[in-house]
């Protein structure tokens, strides 16, 4: 196999498009996620986002990297501004509906509306889920850490509340996500659907691999 090798100044050379895609891809397959929010005048929104990072379970807190302001806003200024917002896991099928919500629609249109997915309310949760999403989860905004290098923020939630089928929960509490179909993606444009699921005993210094059933 022929290796390519790249650095910095080869970086510098490519167009803009080119590393963006280059770059977006290098860190590997994501987590497929549309972030419902609600801003103060009741308008729900809708945006697809992959940049999804557990940070804890006690607390359970989960993060994602919102670009800067200039290029995505509403997401942000509407959690910020209610303190709520949903997380929920895209099932094959809704791959290309999602991919549309990434489109720059105005503050006042509704992307459940503009691509055709429905609405879910939930007792208690401010921001909408999204109703054709099998696992899906609420969170109440804890903080935004900029990024000062390049205008991106960490934004962290912590988790209220979680809507999942019953018989993806194992007995330890794992969820089996290859069960529900959820996607991938890669990149600002491809996506997958995960393969084969494997599970391995937690690994210690003095102990064989041992595999898991599922
Ligand atoms: C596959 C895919 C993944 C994306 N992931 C992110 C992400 O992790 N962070 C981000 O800020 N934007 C991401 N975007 C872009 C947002 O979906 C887009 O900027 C959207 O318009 C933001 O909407 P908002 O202004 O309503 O928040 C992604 C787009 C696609 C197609």
């Amino acid at each position: 196999m022929q290796i390519q090798n790249f650095s910095t100044q080869d970086f510098s050379l490519w167009d803009r498009f080119y590393r963006a895609h280059f770059f977006n891809s290098l860190s590997g397959f994501k987590s497929l996620t549309l972030v419902g929010t609600l801003n103060l005048q009741g308008q729900p929104n809708l945006a697809l986002f992959s940049n999804i990072v557990h940070l804890g379970a006690d607390p359970a807190l989960v993060g994602f990297i919102n670009r800067p302001l200039a290029a995505a806003s509403h997401t942000l200024s509407n959690l910020e501004a209610t303190g709520s917002f949903t997380c929920n896991l895209v099932p094959a099928g809704l791959e290309e509906k999602a991919h549309q919500t990434s489109a720059k629609y105005a503050s006042d249109q509704d992307e459940f509306d503009a691509v055709g997915l429905q609405h879910q309310w939930e007792e208690g949760i401010q921001a909408p889920f999204v109703k054709e999403s099998f696992v899906k989860y609420a969170l109440e905004w804890v903080e935004t850490i900029p990024i000062r290098h390049n205008g991106t923020f960490l934004v962290i939630g912590q988790v209220v509340k979680v809507l999942v089928p019953q018989n993806l929960v194992g007995k330890d509490g794992f969820i089996n996500l290859t069960k529900a179909a959820t996607m991938t993606s890669l990149g600002i444009d491809g996506y997958s659907l995960p393969g084969p699921l494997s599970r391995y005993a937690y690994a210690k210094p003095d102990r064989p691999v041992e595999i898991l059933r599922l």
